[in-house]
């Protein structure tokens, strides 16, 4: 019992494919495409196809991608957008970009994702989008929030960066709403050699505005539209997610393997264990539990070398950095209760029966101490 488990090992997953991530290298750098190029192009179009998408356009993160799909949506200063106070912060970031206002409504208890039941409340004359996100690789409930989005007008703005062939009633997330945005930051289901995203969309004007918003603005050199941004994705990274999307499937099945085990291992302990919901094929991105007493347990699995994470600690609306909103503790009671327990554990596809029976069986040991 004496072996540490760290809480991601990319090694592992790189060792697996190191000889095709090689090549792939070693062809784009004799390529010499750098920016853009056409390892990016093709692994644009086979993620598009992987997703049942008319377009992806590659970033240089989700966090560029989420804002260039708030500038699509012409998104400005004194709009709302109605989003989750419980995600990693680039979500409200992307609003913030365009100097727009994120307008938080609580969560599901079960399933941490927005709670389309309190969706409506928080609309506004002001508001302009909806951009909820399928956290930890479980969709959000998409049906009633596009039914809201459809008798409100609203766009429908999916941040599926946790979410890689996460699937809502059978179809792939990402493809519901005007548009999607993913990140491919290493250690996502679907990970570069270093930054990157996407923005994924079935509207043709909305992709060629992307295009050019992610190149300065410019459809042709040195033509500048509109304001724009250095956006592109490296021609390294393209050609590396060219590789990795062939494993993905293999990989999200694998993950599967590991949640399922934990459900099993941990079913007798008093943690609150993820569940997908009916409706939801999870990506399982994170294995997150929750206790009451999370912050001892995870002090016990520091001391006995289980690696583990805390996803988020701080619900959006308390960080200092939205401070100017004016929200306070107790505004979004569900996240708040949520930021005080939960715990991710290791979860990927390397991850072997021996490591997860040691982990459950730490877990074990604290809940009998
Ligand atoms: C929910 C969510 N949204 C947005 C992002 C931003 O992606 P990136 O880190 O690629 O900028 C991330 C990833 O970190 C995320 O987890």
């Amino acid at each position: 019992m004496s072996d540490k488990i760290s809480y991601l090992d990319l090694s592992a997953q790189i060792r697996g494919i190191r000889k095709e991530i090689d090549a792939a290298l070693a062809r784009a750098l004799d390529q010499c495409a750098f920016c853009l190029g056409p390892d990016v192009a093709q692994f644009e179009k086979d993620f598009a196809q992987f997703l049942g998408a008319q377009h992806c356009i590659g970033f240089n993160s989700g966090t560029s991608a989420l804002h260039v799909a708030m500038r699509l949506l012409d998104i400005r200063p004194g709009d709302e957008v109605i989003t989750t106070p419980f995600t990693f912060i680039a979500t409200s970031w992307a609003i913030s970009y365009v100097g727009a206002k994120p307008v938080y409504v609580d969560i599901d208890d079960d399933t941490f994702c927005l709670n389309p039941g309190l969706v409506e409340k928080a609309i506004t004359p002001r508001t302009k989008a909806i951009m909820p996100v399928h956290l930890y690789g479980h969709p959000f409930d998409i049906d009633p929030i596009l039914e809201i989005c459809r008798k409100h007008k609203l766009p429908l703005v999916e941040d599926a960066a946790q979410a890689h062939g996460a699937k809502y009633k059978g179809k792939i997330v990402g493809t519901f709403g005007e548009m999607s945005g993913y990140s491919f930051y290493p250690g996502k289901n679907l990970g570069a050699c270093g930054e990157g995203g996407a923005l994924v969309t079935n509207n043709p004007q909305f992709a060629a505005r992307a295009k050019s918003l992610r190149e300065h603005g410019a459809t042709q050199r040195y033509y500048h539209d509109e304001l724009g941004y250095n956006y592109r994705m490296e021609g390294f990274q393209g050609a590396v997610l060219g590789v990795k999307l062939k494993h993905l499937q293999k990989w999200t099945d694998e993950r599967r393997r590991v949640a399922q085990r934990y459900t099993e291992l941990l079913a007798d302990t008093p943690l609150k264990l993820p569940r997908e919901a009916a409706y939801a094929k999870s990506a399982w991105h994170l294995y997150v539990v929750r206790h009451p007493r999370r912050d001892e347990l995870k002090k016990f699995l520091d001391e006995n070398g289980i690696g583990n994470a805390l996803h988020y600690p701080v619900p959006l609306h308390l960080q200092k950095a939205y401070a100017h909103l004016g929200h306070k503790p107790g505004d979004f009671p569900i996240a708040e209760k949520a930021a005080r327990e939960v715990l991710s554990l290791p979860i990927y596809s390397e991850l072997t029966d021996a490591q997860i029976q040691r982990v459950a069986a730490v877990i074990k040991k604290f809940f009998q101490e």
